[in-house]
């Protein structure tokens, strides 16, 4: 047995998202946002599940608190609900919303522990889908607009602001594949969202600049490792193309000012009809404090000439292992994608904003929920970070998904990422499950034993 000491300085937290846990849909002004549209519509989410409810967490947050206590949490990284501020997106503000999250803000101040505030996480107000949402250019404006109320608000209390949360999910599986809200299936559309989210994070980085706020801005990305099958030349176009697809698409304009030459050229007749104008690739790439990084699988692929999508075909190896979300299992990939980070888009602090893994948890008849396969999938990604650490990556802190288990969008509650258990059955009772008390223990002692 030997330990793995972190960084002194090294933050340990945990992160959930408002529509995933906070419910109370409908309560103290709160707005219409597009994903209570979307899971109100039958069909789009797995037993018809919608965030009505969630974990609750809008009447319990004190009780979370203490849970985040009980775990020893040196961070917690949230996301703010648009439509609770501004329940039309734009225009009149709801002061209860505002208040809730100062309720919450204190009560982790007074536990010693850090927020970390994501200004999007996913509910658009719907009142402004009515209007185009990402789709529209005017949504840039509004959303720097949203950002300035919550950054007058709470800039001194919040140290650390997150603008996206993975900006391509939004725009490919909001508007590209449709699983997610508003569900719109249109290439042409998912590309004009990614241009608009990154140009309204540009201009509310600049606006966070202009307050003189003295705490941090970055952004959170889901990030990929992406391999191929074979050294074949075109397996090897084909990995690169993917890792343009999902990282290169983001990083490049936020970090080199321009979209991925590679695979502007696959799209296109679509790029060239994309609204993208003079300066908004230098807005875009307003320096940033940090990167968040969410990460859960790798990507290994093949090239099929066939295959519609940029002539790349997925490929699932058969001795690997699986989480109950089928995503392979592949601890180096962190670690190839933290050195790949720090050699080819930034030196500045990275935080790893994600990382965990649904199973199919129960409650045993003693009452816990032993969860050894999350604390496996943790301890060998821990230790991925580590190594990277070690080669001089400037990794700052990780954040466990999910603090509890909830809403996982078109799954509903059917796939379980916390390291806290949720009996949905008997009133949202929560259960921290063996991981939890695991995560403790490292977070104590600041080192993983391996
Ligand atoms: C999202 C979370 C989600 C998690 C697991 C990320 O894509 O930010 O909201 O629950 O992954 O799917």
């Amino acid at each position: 047995m030997s330990r793995l000491y972190f960084p002194k300085d090294f933050i340990w937290g945990s992160a959930t998202a408002a529509y995933q846990i906070e419910g109370a849909y409908q309560e103290d002004g709160k707005g219409e946002s597009i994903w209570d549209r979307f899971s109100h519509t039958p069909g789009k989410v797995a037993n018809g599940d919608t965030g009505d409810v969630a974990c609750d967490h809008y009447h319990r947050y004190k009780e979370d608190v203490e849970l985040m206590k009980e775990i020893g949490l040196d961070s917690y990284r949230f996301s703010i609900s648009w439509p609770r501020i501004l329940p039309k997106g734009k225009g009149e503000i709801n002061q209860q919303g505002l208040d809730f999250y100062r309720g919450l803000i204190n009560e982790l101040l007074k536990a010693g522990i850090k927020p970390v505030v994501t200004l999007y996480h996913w509910d658009l107000p719907q009142a402004l889908q009515e209007e185009g949402g990402w789709a529209n250019r005017e949504i840039v404006k509004h959303f720097v607009n949203y950002a300035e109320i919550l950054f007058n608000e709470f800039g001194d209390v919040v140290s650390q602001w997150i603008t996206h949360n993975e900006p391509f999910v939004v725009a490919f599986n909001g508007h590209g594949s449709g699983d997610h809200a508003p569900g719109i299936k249109d290439q042409q559309v998912a590309l004009q969202v990614a241009h608009n989210l990154l140009l309204s994070h540009g201009l509310a980085v600049k606006k966070f600049r202009e307050l003189k706020l003295d705490n941090e801005i970055g952004i959170t990305l889901n990030l990929i490792s992406s391999y191929p099958i074979s050294d074949n030349v075109e397996d090897n176009k084909a990995a690169k193309r993917m890792e343009d697809y999902i990282n290169g698409w983001f990083l490049e304009p936020l970090f080199k000012g321009r979209y991925p030459e590679r695979i502007v050229e696959f799209y296109g007749e679509k790029f060239n009809n994309l609204d993208i104008r003079e300066d908004d690739m230098g807005l875009i790439k307003e320096e940033i404090d940090f990167l968040g990084i969410n990460y859960y699988s790798r990507s290994l692929v093949r090239y099929n000439k066939d295959s519609k999508f940029l002539g790349i075909e997925g490929v699932k190896p058969q001795d690997s292992q699986y989480t109950a979300m089928d995503w392979e299992i592949y601890p180096k990939g962190l670690y190839d994608l933290l050195i790949k980070l720090n050699q080819e888009y930034t030196q500045k602090p990275l935080y790893i904003t994600e990382n965990g893994a649904a199973f199919d948890d129960k409650i045993s008849e003693g009452g816990g929920v032993h969860d050894q396969d999350r604390i496996d999938y943790l301890k060998a990604h821990f230790q991925s970070a580590y190594k990277a650490i070690q080669e001089g990556v400037a990794l700052k802190g990780y954040y466990v998904w999910s603090l509890m288990d909830n809403f996982e969008w078109a799954y509903g509650y059917s796939k379980r990422f916390g390291i806290t258990y949720i009996d949905y059955e008997n009133n949202q009772r929560r259960i921290l499950k063996d991981s939890a008390y695991w995560y403790k223990n490292i977070i104590v002692n600041n080192s993983l034993e391996v």
